[in-house]
């Protein structure tokens, strides 16, 4: 059983490890439908031109990418992750494609701490790292924290399929198949080992929407996506 420090390092050396080949990993390991994921999660930010925009966890940037394409020049968009060589694909990725222009941050930090003032954003994303954090319901409560009144919370994460049949097949490939092949792109069995560990104890999609709740969210919504190896969760922050 890992404590809270040592999985937080241990995450940071998982990352560290693959920065490198993690946009292509992820497109191969995932059918390319983490894509349609994120396209389907920018549906529901509820995020307009010259919003402020926190990504958590940001790792490469893609939705970083995407919140600022959406804000445009006026907008605010901050990426924060504690893996400085994700950080640093990020960079080179927001610098290739011309965004110099575009007001992205990228910065260093913990996603249990967020170093902003409350009331801060319009909205605050984490994408697929819920499962990789010390504890879920201290990243909650911190976005819930640096989101305005009426502002969102969003999650896009891997979820445990519902219906039997589908969920035994899927397991095949993510629990057996996926480390494997995970491990001889990677030349690394440690990475893609730890993607099947991280959602063995991270919960079921209704499991997430009640943390949302203890977060103090309110209006929570969630989204099976793909027949729910992954879910979309929304909740907003409302004055009681
Ligand atoms: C699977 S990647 C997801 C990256 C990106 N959000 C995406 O959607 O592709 C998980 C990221 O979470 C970051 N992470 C995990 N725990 C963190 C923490 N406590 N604080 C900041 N970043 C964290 C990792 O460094 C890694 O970049």
């Amino acid at each position: 059983m890992m404590t809270q420090d040592t999985k937080a390092a241990h995450v940071q050396r998982v990352f560290s490890q693959i920065a490198k080949h993690y946009d292509v990993m992820n497109s191969v390991l995932s059918f390319y439908q983490h894509k349609l994921w994120r396209r389907f999660a920018m549906r529901h930010v509820g995020l307009e031109v010259g919003g402020t925009a926190l990504d958590v966890a940001c790792g490469t940037g893609d939705w970083t990418l995407a919140l600022a394409k959406r804000t445009g020049p006026t907008g605010r968009v901050v990426g924060i992750d504690f893996c400085q060589e994700m950080l640093d694909v990020a960079k080179n990725k927001v610098d290739k494609r011309g965004w110099n222009g575009r007001p992205i941050e990228l910065m260093n930090g913990d996603a249990m701490a967020l170093p902003f003032e409350a009331n801060s954003f319009d909205v605050a994303t984490i994408g697929f790292a819920l499962r990789n954090v010390p504890d879920i319901l201290t990243v909650l409560r911190e976005m819930t924290r640096v989101v305005r009144q009426g502002g969102k919370v969003v999650s896009l994460e891997l979820s445990k399929p519902e219906f039997p049949p589908f969920r035994a097949l899927y397991y095949l490939y993510f629990n057996h198949l996926l480390p494997w092949i995970g491990a001889a792109a990677v030349k690394k069995k440690e990475p893609y080992a730890w993607l099947p560990e991280s959602l063995r104890n991270f919960p079921d999609r209704k499991g997430l929407e009640a943390l949302f709740r203890e977060a103090g969210l309110k209006h929570v919504r969630s989204y099976p996506l793909t027949g729910g190896i992954a879910a979309l969760h929304v909740g907003t922050k409302v004055e009681d």
